[in-house]
């Protein structure tokens, strides 16, 4: 039996989805998070890594408030370089062990139209963005030949409060929200994203990957669909970044091209409109109650 540990498995949105799907597929997965001990010490990582001798650690955790980076940087950075540097170093050492390290669109930014693909150069923008680069490039230089770096992007799925649950609970206070139309994305549900993450790990692919679903949608169309299914009777106003300042920049344009993943699968992973239909039909109504399919 293969033995995960999952970084952020208990609490966070990737994590949790990722425990689910590879505890389906008969893995023997274990969560490690902040409740367990302070993952930025390293005699703890170590003692954790050879008590329970994973053949493949999955790391989801991150400093994932974007704008609050701005102003913790130095603590962004621990987490989102400095633990997956430790990571990486930690197994570098072991005979065995392959890493699964998860980064962002947000690596991207500037003028561009077409989706970005893997070998494209990244131009953060944000703290957020620069420490994540940070923290790919650590991996892949400690542990090149057993890791893997999956980008993924605006991620949506049951277990923790994000960008869907955030408008449907909103839509059912106000008459009307507003939200930015021109900041382009791929919406991504984390059960897919952890599906995927279990076909890479199994093949134990290395480099970076980009794993999103098919289609791209600006943060006002993914709310619009999201309004559409869930049928609430809620005005939707499009306004501007400019309308909706924020501390971090965000990138205009990050749609992410999945075709590298796409091989790897033998089929183009499932368009978001689809995947979002999913979610709220089943996950997000045994939560909130029943969606009108
Ligand atoms: N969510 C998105 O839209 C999105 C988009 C692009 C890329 N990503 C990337 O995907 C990965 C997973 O994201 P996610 O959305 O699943 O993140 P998440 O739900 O915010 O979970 C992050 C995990 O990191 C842990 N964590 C954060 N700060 C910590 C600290 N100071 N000490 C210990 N643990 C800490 C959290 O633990 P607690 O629950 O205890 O806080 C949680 O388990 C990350 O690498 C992120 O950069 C996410």
């Amino acid at each position: 039996m293969t033995k995960a540990l999952v970084l952020g498995g208990a609490t966070g949105l990737l994590g949790q989805a990722l425990m689910r799907v590879l505890q389906a597929h008969g893995w023997q997965a274990e969560a490690l998070g902040r409740a367990d001990g302070n993952l930025l010490e390293l005699d703890f990582l170590e003692e954790q890594f050879s008590q329970r001798k994973p053949d493949v650690v999955f790391n989801t955790v991150a400093w994932t408030q974007v704008d609050d980076a701005e102003d913790h940087a130095e603590e962004a950075l621990l987490f989102n370089r400095t633990l997956p540097d430790a990571l990486a170093r930690l197994l570098a050492r072991q005979e065995k062990g392959f890493l699964v390290h998860y980064s962002t669109d947000f690596v991207f930014s500037g003028k561009h139209t077409t989706a970005w693909k893997e070998d494209d150069t990244p131009t953060p923008a944000s703290v957020y963005g620069s420490t994540k680069l940070a923290g790919e490039e650590a991996v892949l230089s400690a542990l090149p030949d057993r890791a893997c770096v999956v980008r993924t992007a605006w991620l949506f799925g049951p277990g923790r409060r994000n960008f869907v649950d955030v408008i449907l609970a909103a839509c059912h206070k106000r008459d009307a929200i507003s939200v930015v139309h021109d900041q382009y994305g791929s919406p991504t549900y984390s059960l897919d994203l952890a599906q995927w993450s279990l076909a890479l790990a199994e093949q134990r692919v290395t480099g970076i990957w980009h794993a999103v679903n098919s289609g791209q949608a600006s943060w006002c169309e993914l709310a619009a669909e999201a309004i559409a299914l869930n049928s609430g009777p809620c005005r939707l106003e499009p306004i501007t970044s400019e309308q909706w300042p924020q501390k971090a920049v965000r990138p205009k344009f990050s749609v992410l091209d999945n075709s590298k993943l796409a091989a790897l699968l033998g089929k183009n992973p499932r368009p978001w409109a689809q995947a979002l239909r999913e979610y709220l039909f089943s996950e997000y109504a045994a939560q909130n109650g029943a969606v009108t399919q």
